[in-house]
């Protein structure tokens, strides 16, 4: 494949192969190898219209390992604040020589047109509400390693799905390798076609937490609440946060999961988030490297990912 804009367009092998090379590269960095070789002369730019801190530093890092060139740009003092389009921004990006464009942008489907316009691969790092495949690629890399397995897995996606990009593509990637998933949510925080996607849904978290072996919390997204009915803080961290409480309810093996940034004290308490039951900083660090195995993989370095006799010692 020569993008990645949704979960959606991975078969089970695509995802796997994802997984297993990410895998492989996780093997080779915890032999303290810190960088390869294999995308040396290759260009990845990082082009975000949104604010990010996991993201954008994740694939920086990813194709600096990968010995990319990395050009990174930021809306914020840009041409854009001039009114620029963002296929004119593309288009004097690809001038640079981009092999990859990394975007996020407040709009759904701005990575699809971009595709349109450009001859790089473009792999979508969140768009509107709407996907965020590289955070489902990690999370789920994340269970297998804690958890040893995705088929059959239960997991829980709790809070504001209504603006969750990561919800999304958990759904349909977990879906695609197995796993079992329900999302919990109040009414009014659920998009209009749930009915559609492939899982559960219920209201009750209290009822979902002793079946799953997956917790993951959402964000609640302020920012983009515009007209949906958001109670209050209080009223929802009550029905809908992790406290720890709630998290007794869980069964022994059971791990905490966030994307980030949270909320700490709404839909997460401090404490359940810094619990060892929790794979947050993990879930960082797998970022780098389920983001190398993306770019290698799109961009089909010279050499071989994986092998260390031409790698660059650390
Ligand atoms: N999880 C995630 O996408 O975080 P950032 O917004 O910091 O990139």
């Amino acid at each position: 494949k020569r993008h990645l804009i949704s979960a959606g367009d991975l078969s089970r092998d695509d995802a796997l192969l994802i997984l297993d090379t990410a895998e492989e590269l996780a093997r080779v960095s915890e032999r303290s190898i810190k960088k390869l070789p294999t995308l040396r002369g290759r260009t990845v730019v990082n082009l975000f219209f949104e604010d990010s801190t996991r993201t954008r530093i994740s694939f920086e890092a990813a194709a600096k390992r990968l010995s990319a060139d990395v050009i990174n740009f930021s809306a914020k003092g840009s041409s854009v604040s001039k009114g620029e389009s963002l296929k004119d921004t593309a288009l004097t990006l690809e001038a640079m020589g981009a092999d990859a464009v990394v975007i996020r942008h407040a709009a759904s489907g701005a990575p699809h047109r971009l595709a349109t316009w450009v001859r790089g691969s473009v792999v979508n790092a969140g768009d509107g509400t709407h996907e965020h495949p590289t955070q489902a690629l990690l999370d789920a890399f994340s269970m297998r390693r804690r958890l040893g397995r995705l088929e059959g897995l239960k997991v829980a996606i709790v809070g504001d799905v209504l603006h969750s990009r990561v919800a999304r593509s958990n759904v349909l990637l977990l879906g695609t390798l197995g796993a079992e998933v329900t999302l919990v949510a109040p009414p009014t925080l659920l998009p209009v076609a749930v009915e559609t996607w492939p899982c559960q849904v219920s209201y009750d978290l209290d009822a979902v937490l002793p079946k799953s072996d997956v917790v993951m919390m959402l964000r609640v997204q302020l920012e983009r609440m515009n007209a949906a009915y958001f109670p209050s803080a209080r009223e929802y961290s009550r029905r809908y946060g992790l406290d720890r409480a709630r998290f007794g309810r869980l069964h022994d093996d059971a791990i905490v999961m966030h994307p980030g940034p949270m909320n700490r004290g709404m839909e997460i308490s401090a404490e359940v988030a810094d619990s060892p039951r929790s794979t947050i900083t993990e879930q960082v660090a797998n970022g780098v490297t389920v983001r190398m195995a993306v770019l290698y993989l799109l961009l089909g370095g010279s050499e071989p990912a994986i092998g260390t006799s031409a790698a660059d010692p650390a």
